[in-house]
This record gives C-alpha cells, sequence and structure tokens, in this order.
C-alpha cells in the first residue's frame, strides 16, 4: 500500500502520542496522574444531561441530521453571539454547526489551501493548524510567540513570498497553550493584516468561557471590520464540560462559512441533532455552571502555581483557560523534562516544543484533575525535583 506523502509529513498527534505513554505506564499497574490533555474531570451539568435524555427520545432526531446544523441550533448560536458579546451574526448565513471545533479547524484548510500554498500560525498552538496545513499538501508558516512579545504571535514580519501565498491565519485568544489574552488592539492590527493581504483570519475562542480574576475574553466579532476578513471557531467542550459529545461551531464571515460548510457536506452528514439540542439548551439555558467551574479552577491554578514556586519555578498567573504554561528547569530540553516527569513521578505533562517550535523549554499543566490528584501530581514533581 502507498500512504499519501503527506501523512508522513506529519508529526504524531501530539495528545495520541501521550496517551500511549501514559497507557503504557498503566499496563504495568503503575499510577499515573494525567495533567496532559485538557480534558474536564467534571460532568456536563445536568440540566444539559437531562435535555439530552428527552432529546434522544424524539424519533425525529434519529434521522439526518441538518448539514448545516439545524436552524434551532443556529439560532441558539446566534442569540448566545448577541447575548454574551452584542455580536450580530445571522443564524442562516453566518453560523454553521461543527463536530466540535476541532472538525472546523481541520476542514477550514480545505476549503481555503491549495497545494503549495501557506497558513500563518503562531509558533506556540494546537497542533491541527499545522497539521490541517500538512494534510493539504501545503505550508506552515509560524509567527514568532514568545514571552517577550508577551506571546502575541508576530506577523510583522512575515516574508512577502510566503505572504503572497498565505490563504488563512491562525489566532487563538484565549491562548491554548500560554493562558495569555490578548488586547482589541491586538485583534484590530490583526484584522487589518489580513484584510490588506486578502487571508482569511480564523480565531479559535474555544476558552473564551473560563477565565479569572474579573478577565471577561472577548470576541474577535466584536471589532471593526472583522466579518469582512474573520470567522471564529467556538466549542462547547471547555465551556460546559462537553468533550466527548463533539459538539462547537463557527461564526463570522459567510463566505467562509459558506466554504466550510461546501466542504461538510462533502465529508459528514452533521452531528446528531439531539446534541444539537442539548447544546441549545447549554447555550441558552442557566449559565451559573461556568462561574462554578471557572472557581475551581482558579482554586486549582493557584494550588499549582504554589507548588511550582516552592520548587523554584515561577509562572504568570493565567487570566483565562485550564492551562498553567511554565518554564522547564534549567538544563533540560521540554521533552526531556517531561519524560523525566512521565518516568519518574509517573505524572504526564505536555512538553511545550509539540506546540511548535518556540515551546521549547516549556511545558503545559492542565488543570482538568479533582484537587487531591492534582495536588499529589505536584507534590511528586516536587519530590523528584
Ligand atoms: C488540549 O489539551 O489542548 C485540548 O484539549 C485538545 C483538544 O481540544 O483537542
Amino acid at each position: 500500500m502507498k500512504i499519501a506523502n503527506c501523512l508522513n509529513n506529519l508529526p504524531p498527534y501530539l495528545f495520541a502520542q501521550i496517551d500511549a505513554k501514559r497507557n503504557a505506564l498503566r499496563e504495568q499497574g503503575i499510577d499515573v496522574i494525567s495533567l496532559g490533555i485538557g480534558d474536564p474531570d467534571m460532568p456536563t451539568p445536568e440540566h444539559i444531561v437531562n435535555a439530552m435524555a428527552e432529546a434522544i427520545k424524539r424519533p425525529e432526531n434519529h434521522q439526518y441530521p441538518d448539514y448545516a446544523g439545524s436552524l434551532a441550533y443556529r439560532q441558539a448560536v446566534a442569540a448566545w453571539m448577541q447575548k454574551r458579546f452584542g455580536v450580530n451574526v445571522d443564524a442562516s448565513e453566518e453560523t454553521l454547526a461543527l463536530i466540535g471545533s476541532k472538525e472546523g479547524i481541520a476542514h477550514i484548510h480545505m476549503a481555503f489551501v491549495n497545494p503549495g500554498d501557506y497558513v500563518l500560525a503562531p509558533s506556540i498552538g494546537y497542533p491541527v493548524y499545522s497539521g490541517g496545513a500538512t494534510l493539504m499538501h501545503a505550508n506552515t508558516w509560524f509567527m514568532p510567540m514568545n514571552a517577550s512579545n508577551n506571546w502575541l504571535a508576530d506577523f510583522s514580519d512575515v516574508p512577502q513570498d510566503v505572504l503572497s501565498k498565505s490563504k488563512i491565519m491562525f489566532l487563538g485568544y484565549p491562548n491554548n497553550p500560554t493562558g495569555a489574552i490578548a488586547s482589541p488592539k491586538y485583534f484590530d492590527a490583526a484584522i487589518s493584516f489580513c484584510s490588506e493581504h486578502d487571508i482569511l483570519l480564523v480565531h479559535d475562542n474555544a476558552y473564551s468561557e473560563i477565565s479569572y480574576d474579573g478577565y471577561v475574553a472577548p470576541s474577535i466579532l466584536e471589532r471593526p471590520g472583522a466579518k469582512d476578513v474573520a470567522i471564529e471557531m467556538f466549542s462547547l467542550s471547555k465551556s460546559y464540560n462537553m468533550t466527548g459529545w463533539r459538539i462547537g461551531f463557527a461564526v463570522g464571515n459567510a463566505t467562509a462559512i459558506k466554504a466550510l460548510g461546501t466542504v461538510k457536506n462533502n465529508l459528514d452528514s452533521g452531528q446528531f441533532t439531539a446534541i444539537q439540542d442539548a447544546a441549545i439548551v447549554a447555550l441558552g439555558g442557566n449559565q451559573d455552571c461556568i462561574a462554578q467551574m471557572n472557581a475551581v479552577y482558579a482554586r486549582r491554578r493557584d494550588l499549582v502555581l504554589d507548588a511550582l514556586a516552592a520548587i523554584g519555578i515561577s509562572c504568570e498567573p493565567p487570566k483565562a483557560t485550564i492551562y498553567v504554561w511554565a518554564r522547564v528547569p534549567d538544563g533540560y530540553t521540554s521533552a526531556e523534562f517531561a519524560e523525566k516527569v512521565l518516568t519518574q513521578a509517573h505524572v504526564v505533562v505536555t512538553p511545550g516544543n509539540g506546540y511548535g517550535p518556540d515551546g521549547e523549554g516549556y511545558i503545559r499543566i492542565s488543570l482538568t484533575t479533582p484537587d487531591e490528584r492534582l495536588l499529589e501530581a505536584v507534590m511528586r514533581i516536587k519530590e523528584l525535583l
């Protein structure tokens, strides 16, 4: 068999690789604590589960879903965008149901990128931004991102020959994995850059609801001119503890939404309508669950920061996301430190280099583990060091 070249060019998917190492240790009977993938440990709120239990009984939900998502779901998305951000989107033309935002991020490449083209991705970012380009036989230009630019991907220096072939720019704030946030001024600069160079701006806003210390994350679509060049991808995974449900949405520029919808019409048949019905309840129902969840994550964040400080690793308290981004101790690469922590302390952390070139020298710690396990994990790391 002759597998496509692009598959050979893909690095192993970061989280699949980490899962394999974790499982291998668990199979030996070792108690491994995973602070790797951001997969909320808290259950989906009861009112959403109950809505699903009702929705699954409705026979009309047992047939094929609408390709773009049910109109009721897209209307709920539009209403949420208005209520949460004051952003108007047309439910029919400017929204699209996704089978999780990862699906939309992967497939948007098929709608915009030709072989040999470029996508602009942060030099530390969700692996699917560049993976999607590789699958399209296209290239990724990594926009530098580091502590000195406050983890704001720098698009000021893209060479002209790359720029002329660039079709998509990916950004994501609140940022996975660094926890960084972006100012309106930064978003405005990105919008005007993409507008000047005719590039689709894809803003990954999967962490919009998880924030601390009074910070409230915006939508890029709040900014003037954004809808001319941008779409935004949202996920219910982290906001409502629904990672396993696979539900999200894209909103924004109608041409881009239509193009992504065309790709999806040809590839999938939409998300189970019962899941969309439950998601309507998530978006339109009582939002207290979010504040409760954020209080738990804030407590865990502080617990991790205190423990890291005690072993001489200081890091900025993130104002958003479920991640702590920390420098590895001197003398280690990201991978060496993650490997040491895994094999000797039996704790999974994500090596920063897995997110791209500028992630070297860092690890990411996910806060999606119960407090007592999280505490045990940081104690194990402390003892190891
Ligand atoms: C992460 O850990 O970065 C995310 O949970 C992975 C994902 O959303 O696919």
